[in-house]
């Protein structure tokens, strides 16, 4: 059989296997065949159904929260047959600014030396309702950046989501939370080595900055999926993957052990027991511990945030079915795990507190 179908029925059964029912309408319940509604794999990532057959509505802009067996495959906003991009040299950057976003460490391996792409974590292109979605946030910047104390452009904010998220420092020593003294000593000796520089870049690597062309391509992406948003509104769905503060769980009284049990229950099927990602068709789950996942100074590494990404974007195809507290747990269990040190940690929050969810950061 196909690979592709192969994989179509794995999911299937994952779907038949999920503890919620698949929406109404959905290929699976209507009995369509592997073939007939089997994606086609392409170079960034796929090729997107024909929107003419999409079952359900879309959320605004939006691919809704909600799961049908299809929607992964959905990109309402598709750059790479638009004809509006024909042709002109802006047009095939914003084309190349996709393929970077969906398949990030094939496309730029020099900035990516963890398995992440940005489309693992902002899910359907960055166009997906409760996944991180990014319609509507060019507009947004300048925006103050706590972290750091001081503004960020667009392109300094991807330049941070390279040097944590995608781990483009390649910082290879694995920190527990806290960092471990030999970690924190490495990534300490290699500072002082460059001047305080980002130095020491494996062969073939480079740092990214704002004019780097990666970052200028994807920044041209964003800023196209933001083209019909009023500059400067802050769209009604961004930054809503957070857990309410009044269903937060003080860090101390959070159990790994308990998410742990939870992980191999939601999670594992996907994520694999060791956490390192299985391949389903043209989708891979990222790895969520370990060296080749986003590191400790990445957003995803706090424990609020990452629960907050968990609690409704995942399991992948029954997103909502994890309550505050299950998803508190997880992200607890997944952030007590070693991952590459980010080794300039201790340049961060010198204006702002540092976050109590931080638990990677020295205490
Ligand atoms: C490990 C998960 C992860 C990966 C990988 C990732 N991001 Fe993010 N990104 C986040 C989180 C978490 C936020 C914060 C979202 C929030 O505040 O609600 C974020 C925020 C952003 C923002 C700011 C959005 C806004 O409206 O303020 C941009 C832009 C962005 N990411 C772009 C990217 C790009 C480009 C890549 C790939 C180079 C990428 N991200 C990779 C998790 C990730
Ligand atoms: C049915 C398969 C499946 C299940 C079950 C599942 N995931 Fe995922 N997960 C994925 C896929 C696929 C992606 C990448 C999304 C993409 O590229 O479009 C992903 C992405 C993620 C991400 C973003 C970063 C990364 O590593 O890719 C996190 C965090 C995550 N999953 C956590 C979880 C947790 C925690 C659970 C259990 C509550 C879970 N997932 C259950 C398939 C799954």
């Amino acid at each position: 059989m196909h690979r592709s179908a192969t994989v179509f029925l794995a999911i299937t059964a994952l779907v038949a296997a999920a503890a919620c029912a698949a929406p109404d309408g959905s290929p699976e319940t209507t009995g369509t065949t592997p073939e007939e509604s089997e994606p086609t794999a392409v170079q960034a990532g796929f090729t997107p159904f024909d929107p003419a057959t999409r079952p359900y509505e879309l959320s605004g802009s939006l691919v809704p929260a909600s799961v049908s067996m299809v929607s992964a495959w959905d990109i309402p906003d598709y750059p790479l047959t638009d004809p509006l991009l024909d042709g002109s040299p802006e047009g095939e950057q914003v084309r190349w600014g996709y393929r970077l976003f969906m398949s990030t460490p094939a496309e730029t391996p020099r900035l990516t030396p963890s398995g992440m792409s940005c489309g693992n974590c902002h899910l359907n292109g960055g166009q997906r309702d409760l996944a991180l979605p990014l319609v509507g946030s060019a507009g947004m910047f300048p925006e103050y950046n706590r972290r750091a104390g001081r503004d960020f452009t667009l392109e300094e904010r991807i330049v941070g989501c390279f040097m944590r998220s995608q781990n483009a420092t390649g910082g290879a020593a694995t920190g527990g939370p806290g960092q471990d003294g030999a970690a924190r000593e490495a990534a300490e000796t290699d500072r002082a080595a460059n001047d305080g520089e980002i130095g020491a870049l494996p062969e073939g690597r480079v740092a990214p900055a704002s004019d780097t062309e990666e970052i200028v391509a994807l920044a041209a992406y964003i800023r196209w999926v933001s083209r019909n948003h009023e500059y400067g509104e802050n769209p009604s769905w961004r930054k809503r993957n957070r857990i309410l503060e009044a269903a937060l769980i003080p860090i101390e009284q959070l159990d790994a052990g308990r998410g742990e049990t939870l992980f191999a229950e939601h999670c594992s099927s996907c994520h694999g027991e060791d956490g390192q990602g299985v391949q389903i068709g043209d989708k891979k789950a990222g790895p969520l511990w370990g060296p080749r996942s986003w590191n400790d100074g990445a957003g995803a590494a706090r424990v609020y945030t990452l629960a907050g990404m968990i609690r409704y974007m995942m399991p992948y195809l029954n997103p909502g079915v994890l309550t505050d507290e299950e998803a508190q747990q997880i992200a607890a269990f997944i952030t007590s795990k070693p991952r590459p040190a980010y080794p300039y940690k201790d340049q961060d929050y010198l204006t702002e507190p540092r976050p109590i969810d931080a638990v990677y950061y020295q205490r």
